[in-house]
């Protein structure tokens, strides 16, 4: 049977990439009936450093935007990955079956290791957690950006691995990427880099939450290039096609009929279409936001009654782990 899963980690703050690379989806395929489970990743947020204070708040903020987005939990099991000991138990036995060399290899770990002089552990076993969060509930697609993609396929490879040694358990997980534009969204201010978080430059950075008056600024000062003409060429103006991307993703058109839709704006008045657009997209969310953010009782109450039915789902599994692994031979 099919059975979607993805994660989030609990940040203050959702951005424009991740609503478009990855929620929006997920509220699709929730729509759509699909069988759905999603989790606010609080344990792949303590990687680096972190502020214990600030850790729940977030992930009842992340419970609240989800909300806010559209995440219904009657439809959607919606849990904080840290109530469920059995993600970490499973890293574990996962861990067991890889090798250093293959972790060593993804993106992801190489490109922020490289900025550290000390490098934790868990930045290294990050992608293993993940893969046990997509398998622990036998996961057959997981929609996520293009930035993910390596880590889901090490989450494949540790299925047939598992399969293969252990006895066929698990099927294969398959990314689902927002086909529109398998670009990720980019910095605005940097569109060499992924919108994200972290940036060093936040002005690059659409927040969910930003106000109007923000969105349009940080949109107006979006980096472009000297030609005002629209069109869709990422490797070759990165910045203007970025813009188009994030049309695309927000409206299901294609670039390219965007950009014919739009052949008679030059940049400037493009910038402003495009920010009234998302602006128009983002009022609503905000004010859904504004009201849950209020209610932190109910939204433990949804956190707590996923926690409940992912569990039913992650016990079933790790007791058949627990027997292939020879941990117990009960019946
Ligand atoms: P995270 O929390 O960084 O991002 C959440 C989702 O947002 C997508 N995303 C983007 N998509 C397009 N353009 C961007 N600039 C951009 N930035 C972020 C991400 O691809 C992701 O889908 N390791 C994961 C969390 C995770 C997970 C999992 C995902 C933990 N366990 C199991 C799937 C399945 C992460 O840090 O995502």
């Amino acid at each position: 049977p099919k059975r979607i899963f993805s994660g989030i980690q609990p940040t203050g703050n959702l951005h424009l990439g991740n609503y478009l690379g990855a929620i929006q989806k997920w509220t699709q395929l929730q729509d759509n009936g699909e069988n759905v489970v999603f989790s606010i990743v609080d344990m792949h947020a303590i990687t680096l450093t972190h502020d214990p204070k600030e850790l729940y708040d977030n992930v009842l903020k992340m419970t609240a935007t989800l909300l806010a987005c559209g995440i219904d939990p009657k439809k959607s099991i919606l849990f904080q990955q840290s109530t469920i000991p059995m993600h970490t138990q499973f890293c574990w036995v996962l861990a067991c079956t890889t090798t250093m060399a293959r972790l060593a290899h993804l993106p992801q770990y190489k490109e922020k290791s490289e900025t550290l002089k000390n490098v934790p552990v868990s930045l290294y076993i990050y992608p293993i957690l993940q893969a046990a969060d997509i398998l622990l509930y036998k996961a057959t697609h997981v929609p996520v950006g293009q930035d993910q993609v390596q880590h889901i396929q090490l989450a494949q490879d540790l299925a047939v691995k598992f399969n293969n040694t252990f006895g066929d358990t698990f099927p294969l997980p398959r990314s689902l990427v927002n086909e529109n534009a398998s670009q990720r969204i980019k910095s605005l201010r940097d569109p060499s880099k992924k919108m994200s978080k972290s940036s060093n430059d936040p002005k690059g950075t659409l927040n969910i939450l930003d106000t109007p008056d923000a969105l349009m600024k940080k949109i107006k000062t979006a980096v472009t290039d000297c030609t005002s003409k629209i069109t869709y060429e990422p490797e070759t103006r990165p910045g203007v096609s970025n813009l188009v991307t994030i049309h695309s993703m927000l409206t299901g058109k294609s670039p390219n009929q965007i950009c014919s839709e739009v052949e008679e704006l030059d940049t400037g008045k493009y910038k402003l279409v495009l920010a009234d657009l998302i602006i128009e997209k983002l009022t609503p969310i905000q004010e859904e936001f504004s009201r849950l953010i209020k209610e932190p009782a109910y939204l433990q109450e949804v956190l707590q009654d996923g926690r409940e039915k992912a569990m039913d789902i992650a016990s079933d599994c790790w007791y058949e782990i627990q027997h292939k692994i020879g941990y117990t031979n009960d019946v």
